[in-house]
């Protein structure tokens, strides 16, 4: 959906919904906000300060004007203290009052500029990702009553458009398109995303960026020794793929090159082990892992940082069938470990190990790879955090960092060496699950096996990829999450290596 954004000064302005943010401080003092707004200011002083308009976090509460002003509403959005306010506050507040206005017709929208403690360039940048997720329809096979959120403009109200706001509207926007793209990859719906979609969406975004693609099918994994991946994908009549999306540098990028691995299952059944009914409709999801990298490659391929950047996405379904592999087959993975399939529906990191291997074999330096990988995560960590695993104490700091920059939650769970009994096979060298308890450790262990020498680190996201309940701010169905955490990962790294971040 095209949405432009610019500046403005407020005189020039006229927008049908003019977003304010409104600070607690705001209730004793409306001096700063009364001279920003001209003419509105008795409308302002009669709902400060009453319980509709505290400045709470979270409140929302629209005005309407007399025609011929800059607006045709004022919504005074919440956002808490100045000295406190948040990325995330604003990302949200603004998400929330475009979704709620948006889906009555508003189509032009202002934001007023009170960016309280935060960097302009950080504020300008959490509203216009903001903007961008409100828009996203998650309801887009419905017929009829459907409104959808359309935003066509977001004008940022400002006499004086300094370098700051420019950049942060240039960011919040690769960044809320690449989120809203890895959300599109997860909310169609099986039958229309397959691996060989998903690949050809690939294609297609790799191509609008300038991006280099490789895609593999069944026989180049055969040739690869790729049995693991295989042993997931036989079930199925819908072909298996192997994404590659390689970012290149202009400048040749160092001798670093990251790897990103994003599990691309278009489909779980579970296959043989097959999952019960109830929500089994949900497994569409579990290809979230794969939908993040590449929207991730996506922005990154925008932000231009000097390091090579490779996403990596084995994608298949996990089917029943007569072909489909059985409880007990035992598997050569491509790295030469052999593995006794004991659960077919813990047939994430099968695929996963077969795609580090690969991205070793490409020559990576290090990797992270996401996946919705166990449903014991959120047992362990609810719906708040994604987990986070890694053998490398650095790679946990700074996916925490990159992850808080991003305003995504991780954990750190723990990989003791003891956890690493529970993956023994009596018949080959692991076996993919890991019995009763710490069932996100054990899948992780196993993918650590896989990791060797490479810093690697994995993020399982199976509680943080799909909002199970309507928020004001984010629809139920599809986050994006891990994209923002792969970015700023990526830019962290750069900067690092050639202190240079992302132009
Ligand atoms: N895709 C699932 C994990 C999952 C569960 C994602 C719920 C999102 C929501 C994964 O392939 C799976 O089935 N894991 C099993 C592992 C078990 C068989 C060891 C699980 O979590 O039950
Ligand atoms: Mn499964
Ligand atoms: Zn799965």
């Amino acid at each position: 959906m095209p949405l432009s954004i610019h500046c403005q000064p407020l005189v020039q302005t006229t927008v049908d919904v003019l977003l304010v943010p409104v600070f607690t401080e705001d209730v004793s003092n409306s001096g700063s906000l009364n001279e920003s707004l001209p003419s509105v200011g008795e409308r302002l002083s009669a709902v400060l300060g009453t319980a509709e308009m505290m400045g709470k976090s979270g409140q929302l509460l629209t005005l309407h004007l007399t025609p011929g002003l800059y607006a045709t509403r004022l919504v005074l959005m919440g956002v808490g203290a100045a000295d406190k306010l948040t990325t995330q506050t604003m990302r949200e507040s603004v998400a929330a009052a475009i979704r709620a206005h948006g889906m009555q017709g508003a189509r032009r929208f202002g934001l007023l500029p009170r960016w309280g403690a935060l960097p302009p360039q950080s504020f300008v940048q959490a509203a216009v990702i903001g903007a961008h997720l409100a828009t996203f329809p998650v309801d887009c096979y419905r017929t009829e009553d459907t409104r959808p959120v359309q935003v066509e403009t977001l004008t940022v109200v400002t006499e004086t458009a300094d370098d700051a706001i420019h950049e942060g509207i240039r960011r919040g926007s690769i960044l809320g398109e690449a989120i809203n793209f890895a959300r599109f990859l997860v909310n169609e719906p099986a039958n229309r995303m397959t691996p060989t979609h998903l690949a050809h969406h690939a294609q297609e975004m790799a191509n609008d960026v300038g991006l280099q693609t490789d895609i593999l099918n069944e026989d180049k994994m055969r040739d690869l020794g790729m049995e693991a991946l295989l042993a997931v994908a036989r079930g199925s009549v819908e072909e298996p793929r192997l994404i590659t999306v390689r970012y290149s540098p202009p400048n040749g990028g160092g001798r670093e090159t990251i790897g990103l691995i994003g599990k691309g299952i278009t489909f779980d059944t579970g296959g043989i082990s097959l999952k019960p009914a109830e929500n089994m409709e949900k497994m569409k999801y579990d290809m979230a892992g794969g939908a993040a990298v590449l929207g991730a490659m996506r922005a990154i391929a925008q932000l231009k940082p000097n390091l090579n950047v490779i996403g990596i996405v084995p994608s298949c379904e996990n089917m029943p069938s007569g072909k489909a592999t059985r409880p007990g087959d035992v598997v050569r993975t491509m790295l030469g470990k052999t593995v006794e399939i004991i659960n077919t529906d813990a047939e994430g990191r099968l695929i996963l190990c077969d795609a580090m291997a690969y991205a070793r074999r490409l020559g990576v330096t290090c990797m992270v790879d996401l996946a919705t990988l166990t449903g014991a995560i959120a047992v362990a960590l609810g719906l708040r955090y994604a987990g986070l695993f890694s053998h490398h104490p650095n790679m946990v700091e700074e996916l925490q960092a990159a992850a808080r920059a991003a305003d995504e939650r991780v954990w750190p769970l723990p990989l003791d060496d003891e956890y690493r009994e529970l993956i023994k096979s009596d018949i080959a060298d692991i076996k993919n699950v890991g019995g009763k308890y710490g069932g996100s450790i054990t899948a992780a262990w196993f993918l650590r096996e896989f990791a060797g020498d490479v810093p690697w680190a994995h993020l399982d996201i199976a509680n943080m990829a799909w909002n199970m309940e309507n928020k004001p701010h984010l629809p139920k169905g599809p986050t994006g999450f891990g994209v923002g955490t792969l970015v700023e990962f990526v830019l962290a790294r750069a900067h690092a290596a050639n202190g240079t971040p992302g132009s």
